[in-house]
């Protein structure tokens, strides 16, 4: 088989490494990639929301499968576009990545099916928003409703920042379009986690727990990034959450699903806030996480290609998805200003010291000229695994030193 994978970060190296495990794969491609898929994959200079592009190589180069990494080509449709043309891909459809790409469609498919989430209201000028301001305590959370890659969410502590940041969004339209309406929302307290989930056909089997780190700094503390770090399985998923995520989350959003006439078949990541035990659904994605992936697929046993194809013709079952009992840690190392103004460019140095059995995923690099260099804020994920958690950390930090670039940040608590 010939695979396609639509992406060019962690999450796209990760899966293309494990796509090319598969053996049924004979090529492994990648639009546009990055410096660490060029080892396992040829990558193609088309950007992941060029579908014309991206649909006119799949016919050319007789792709069997795509697989796509981000949210942006599925918002735009790249799956119905692909189906029309008689190509296999997975991922979900147009209707079903609205579940995505508009946070107030979420949270009304939420509300509708009874599945537990913060308290919220959805505003479409800044008149109105201004004045559901009353209804919440602080802090409270302003989403702006499209894809904002991943800028589109603040708290805040007091009135005066919830006015700048209304203004922005809806006055001065800093996300355009993606800022035209605007969820507020009561703040949740409690511990996050991510539930990856295969669907095939509105049916949900949930892979492994993961968590993922989402502030920029130790302690948890700064701004929000796309994540820094993350660990599988999290422990916080004890035996009595899971079932209460089942009956209360999970079995509610299946319903939801049929009800809406939606055929969802490919990930469902359902971002998750523990409160007092309580699953509370913060968002959904329809797309691997990122670095979750980094943690969870170096635990899966099956051959990953098998689980997508199953679950486009919907005969995938629990019983297909095998994995490890390992635990797998990864350490996203950043560049200086991430998740703010930052610089690339610089060269990155991997010492021949580095560990044989450490896994490394890249973020965010390029290949020029027989030299590695940054290329974004996230720029490699450090990843083993191994018989406990505290081992694969131990792994981890002492190779962290092997590997230098100009401004490498990294949180020294990731898994503590
Ligand atoms: P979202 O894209 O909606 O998941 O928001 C991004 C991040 O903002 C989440 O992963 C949380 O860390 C945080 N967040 C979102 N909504 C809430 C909420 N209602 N209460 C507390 N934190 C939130
Ligand atoms: N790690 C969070 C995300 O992929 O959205």
């Amino acid at each position: 088989m010939k695979v396609l994978v639509v992406g060019s970060g962690g999450r796209e190296h990760t899966l293309c490494w494990k796509i090319a495990q598969s053996q049924k794969v004979k090529k492994v491609y990648c639009a546009p990639g990055n410096g660490g898929t060029r080892h396992v994959a040829e990558n193609v200079g088309i950007k992941a929301n060029d579908i014309e592009g991206l649909l006119e190589f799949a016919l050319k180069t007789k792709i069997d499968l795509t697989v796509v990494g981000p949210e942006e080509p599925l918002v735009l449709g790249i799956v119905d576009k692909f189906q029309e043309k008689g190509l296999k891909i997975f991922g979900p459809d147009k209707k079903c990545a609205r579940l995505e790409g508009s946070k107030s469609y979420a949270k009304e498919f939420m509300k509708k099916y009874d599945i537990p989430t913060a308290k919220y209201e959805t505003c479409y000028s800044f008149q109105e928003a201004f004045n559901a301001l009353n209804s919440f305590s602080y802090p409270l959370v302003i989403k702006a409703d499209g894809l904002c890659a991943g800028k589109g969410v603040e708290i805040v502590d007091t009135k005066e920042d919830a006015l700048r940041i209304l203004e922005e969004v809806l006055v001065s339209k800093k996300f355009g379009e993606q800022g035209s309406k605007v969820v507020i929302e009561e703040f949740l307290e409690g511990t996050e986690m991510s539930l990856l989930c295969f669907v095939t056909q509105n049916t949900i089997i949930p892979m492994e727990s993961a968590k993922d780190y989402k502030k920029i700094y130790e302690g948890d503390l700064g701004p929000n990034t796309g994540g820094v770090g993350a660990f599988s399985p999290s422990p916080l998923l004890t035996n009595e959450l899971d079932k209460r995520i089942r009956e209360e989350v999970l079995d509610r959003i299946e319903y939801g699903l049929h009800r809406e006439n939606l055929s969802f078949k490919g990930i469902l990541y359902v971002g998750l806030m523990i409160v007092e035990g309580k699953p509370k659904v913060l968002e959904f994605n329809v797309r691997f996480g990122d670095p979750e992936t980094e943690v969870l697929i170096p635990r899966l046993e099956s051959d990953i290609v098998e689980l997508f194809e199953k679950t486009i013709d919907s005969s995938l079952k629990s019983s297909d998805i095998k994995w490890s009992q390992q635990s797998c840690i990864t350490v996203v190392l950043t560049s200086e200003g991430y998740p703010g103004e930052f610089n690339k460019g610089f060269e990155i140095h991997i010492d021949d010291s580095l560990d044989k059995d450490i896994i490394l995923f890249h973020n965010g690099t390029r290949y020029e000229k027989g030299r590695l260099l940054t290329d974004g804020g996230r720029v490699l994920s450090v990843t083993a695994l191994s018989n406990s958690l505290k081992e694969a950390r131990e792994k981890v930090f002492s190779n962290i030193n092997r590997i230098s670039f100009e401004g490498k940040c990294y949180r020294r608590d990731i898994g503590e």
